[in-house]
């Protein structure tokens, strides 16, 4: 297949061209067909949504219902089980907040130290106010999630698994399939962080049978603020909204207030209305690349950097098995920041820290990891800018 046509597709890149952007799993790049339908939706509708009594009002309705509608097909889910909100921290955060009036004092949470600070702290804070017990899982010696390690921290007192299906610091995909089945036969929840996942490969709710998932717009090449928490229907219906106001409400008096039904429940406000119009029309787009395309393209760049990187000495990679599109590495002796600057120097853009997963990093024993994610509009040239800012950053301060 070839994939050198939809570089073209990204105005950052046809202005850029010697930019080689290597952070898709911060924030993914946006095609012209994203933005135009952003501006489209301003330029032509402008106006709220379920509310104006008006033509204009019913169509913006219409894009922004159909926005949810390829949602739900793209996930393999109903309609009614899609709600906007701002993004993975805020999906992850709704589930947390309403569903920890479930949550009694003894209960446990399962979750991990490849997780995402938005996939295990809304559980923390959780386990603290509700006297429940937060179990980690135990990474493996190539620091992955394993189904053994999970059974391990599984007992009947289990209510919830808080557990992330791509790493964002180590791009390892979790064996999620087995590990809900299991969970399931106890009875607890899983909710999915999939930030890392949905932009990379075919994620089916029904099929993965997961309890919640949640993923964002900005990495799959749609607009920023903007996001998705999948639910199965009959544990939405028995939670509580966590936000309050217009549009949610069904009857309101002054001693009793009733709620819309499922999703609309849940999205309190005026909601992102360009931003879901947006994200739809990215997901239509990478869609019609392929998932599995993209996956196995972005694979192949990361393979083909992987082994350069393994050539030069004084490199540690974390992550030689990732399936995905992600390098964790770094270079001997030189802060993570330090060779991002000389990185930045040469265009490419790659990110250095602890990418808010400090329990991975620290797993690691080290400050910060420099993280190369590649994506599909990336290509061998940017393999060959990245190896080279490699070797410039570490011949310059391997000179101190
Ligand atoms: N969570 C995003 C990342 O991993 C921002 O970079």
């Amino acid at each position: 297949m070839d994939f050198k046509k939809y570089k073209n597709d990204f105005p950052l890149l046809r202005e850029n061209p010697n930019l080689s952007y290597l952070d898709s799993a911060a924030m993914a790049l946006k095609p012209d067909c994203v933005i135009n339908s952003v501006d489209n939706y301003y330029r032509k509708y402008g106006c709220n949504v379920h509310r104006g009594v008006y033509e204009l009002s019913y169509e913006a309705t219409e894009l922004y219902e159909n926005a949810r509608k390829t949602i739900a097909e793209f996930l393999n889910a109903d309609i009614e089980e899609i709600i906007f909100t701002r993004g993975t921290t805020s999906s992850l955060n709704l589930v947390a907040s309403s569903y920890s009036s479930f949550i009694n004092e003894g209960d446990e949470i399962i979750t991990t130290e490849l997780e995402h600070h938005s996939s295990h702290m809304p559980w923390f804070n959780v386990a603290k106010k509700k006297k429940a017990i937060i179990k980690y899982v135990s990474l493996n010696n190539d620091n992955r999630i394993t189904l053994e390690e999970f059974k391990k921290v599984l007992t009947k007192n289990t209510k919830v698994v808080a557990i992330t299906y791509v790493s964002n610091v180590m791009g390892f995909i979790t064996p999620l399939k087995e590990i809900i089945k299991l969970a399931h036969e106890y009875n607890a929840k899983v909710i999915v962080d999939a930030a890392q996942a949905v932009p990379h490969m075919n994620v089916d709710v029904k099929d993965l049978d997961c309890d919640f998932l949640a993923f964002s717009g900005h990495k799959i090449c749609g607009p920023t603020g903007i996001g998705v928490l999948y639910g199965k229907k009959e544990l939405l219906n028995m939670m509580d909204p966590i936000e309050f106001g217009g549009d949610m409400a069904d009857e309101v008096d002054m001693d009793n207030q009733t709620y819309k039904t499922i999703p609309y429940k849940f999205e309190a406000g005026t909601p992102i209305i360009a931003g879901a119009i947006g994200m739809a029309e990215a997901i239509k787009y990478v869609s019609n690349i392929g998932l599995s395309n993209i996956n196995i393209y972005e694979y192949e760049l990361k393979q083909k950097a992987t082994n350069e990187l393994s050539k030069i000495d004084g490199i540690t990679i974390y992550n030689k098995t990732a399936e995905t599109g992600i390098i964790a590495f770094n270079i001997d002796g030189v802060h993570p920041h330090d060779a991002a600057s000389v990185f930045d120097n040469n265009n490419v853009c790659i990110r250095a820290g602890h990418h808010c997963a400090q329990l991975i990093t620290k797993h690691l024993g080290v400050l910060g990891t420099i993280r190369a994610s590649f994506y599909f509009y990336n290509d061998m040239n940017d393999v060959n800018n990245f190896i080279k800012a490699v070797k410039e950053a570490k011949d310059f301060f391997g000179k101190f």
